[in-house]
């Protein structure tokens, strides 16, 4: 047993080294292998609020069932908000705000799955916080103490940015022109110009001319943060926008993006796998001592 124990702390470094393949696998596994459900269920980022709510409290409660409606209605809408305990007959420390929102071009079904996805790894990700923001490749689910409905936040959440771009005047033009587009969504946008692509989106819950102003700032910062990328991502509090070359975003190879972003869902995902091998090793163990 000691020495199992032993073989598995000087193996410490093993989940960190496989957490891209567990973490695709894990996904793979639950999507039946459907490509591109796998990419709708990487996880960008996740923002947690440092304060905890108690256990079997009203807050908890009301989470719960707020968490149940989003649930139940993503498999009609690819977007609604939600308020519960906000009523003035109910005592304040139990409300809770929520949104999800998918994205735009997502079929009923694959918004529906990737919410579930969500509403699954965000107790996960921030335990007992009173507020929670989870952003997944093809969806974003929030709750606040707070209302934050309808209001317009262009605080930086999130941004990637690949290796860059020399001296290529036409992928630059091509991508200005992509760029320049993207500000005219309303909701959501795609735009493409020769070889560069990119999306756009702004929640739901924003006025058009809230979005369009949360565009026109996610566009800019895009430029300035990330220069000449060959490919970027910038996430806004309520918005967000991003381009690549053609055929450099390939997600179903692209490891590396995954180790920056997945970190918080790979350490669970590695704490789970973890404890499976001990499992395992204690299990051969314990046969061998039969
Ligand atoms: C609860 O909050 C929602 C969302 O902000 C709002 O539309 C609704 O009017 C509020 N209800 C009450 C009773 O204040």
């Amino acid at each position: 047993m000691l020495r199992s124990l032993q073989l598995y702390s000087t193996h410490k470094t093993i989940p960190a080294l496989s957490l891209t393949s567990l973490f695709f696998l894990f996904f793979s596994l639950s999507n039946h292998g459907c490509i591109y459900c796998v990419r709708a269920h990487i996880f960008i980022y996740a923002g947690c609020s440092q304060e905890k709510y108690q256990p079997n409290s009203l807050f908890e409660g009301n989470l719960n069932s707020l968490l149940a409606s989003v649930v139940s209605s993503s498999s009609e809408a690819t977007y609604n908000t939600f308020a519960i305990g906000n009523g003035t007959s109910t005592p304040p420390e139990g409300v809770v705000y929520g949104l999800y929102q998918c994205r735009g071009d997502l079929k009923i079904i694959d918004c529906s799955r990737c919410i579930q996805s969500a509403v699954n790894q965000i107790g996960l990700v921030c335990p007992y916080s009173y507020g929670a923001a989870l952003q997944l490749e093809g969806c974003y689910l929030r709750y606040e103490h707070i209302d934050f409905l309808g209001q317009l936040d262009t605080g930086l959440r999130y941004k990637k940015c690949s290796k860059s771009v020399n001296n290529d005047v036409e992928f630059f033009r091509r991508r200005d022109d992509v760029l320049a587009d993207l500000p005219t969504a309303i909701g959501f946008k795609v735009s493409s110009s020769g070889s560069v692509q990119g999306y756009a989106q702004c929640l739901g819950d924003l006025s058009s001319a809230d979005c369009s102003s949360c565009l026109t700032d996610v566009v800019g910062k895009l430029k300035i943060l990330c220069g000449s990328a060959a490919a970027a991502e910038v996430y806004l509090g309520k918005c967000y926008a991003r381009y690549w070359a053609s055929g450099y975003y390939d997600f179903s190879s692209d490891s590396s993006n995954v180790d920056d972003v997945g970190k918080t869902v790979a350490i669970i995902v590695g704490v789970i796998a973890g404890l499976a091998i001990l499992i395992v090793l204690l299990s051969v163990c314990c046969k061998a001592m039969d």
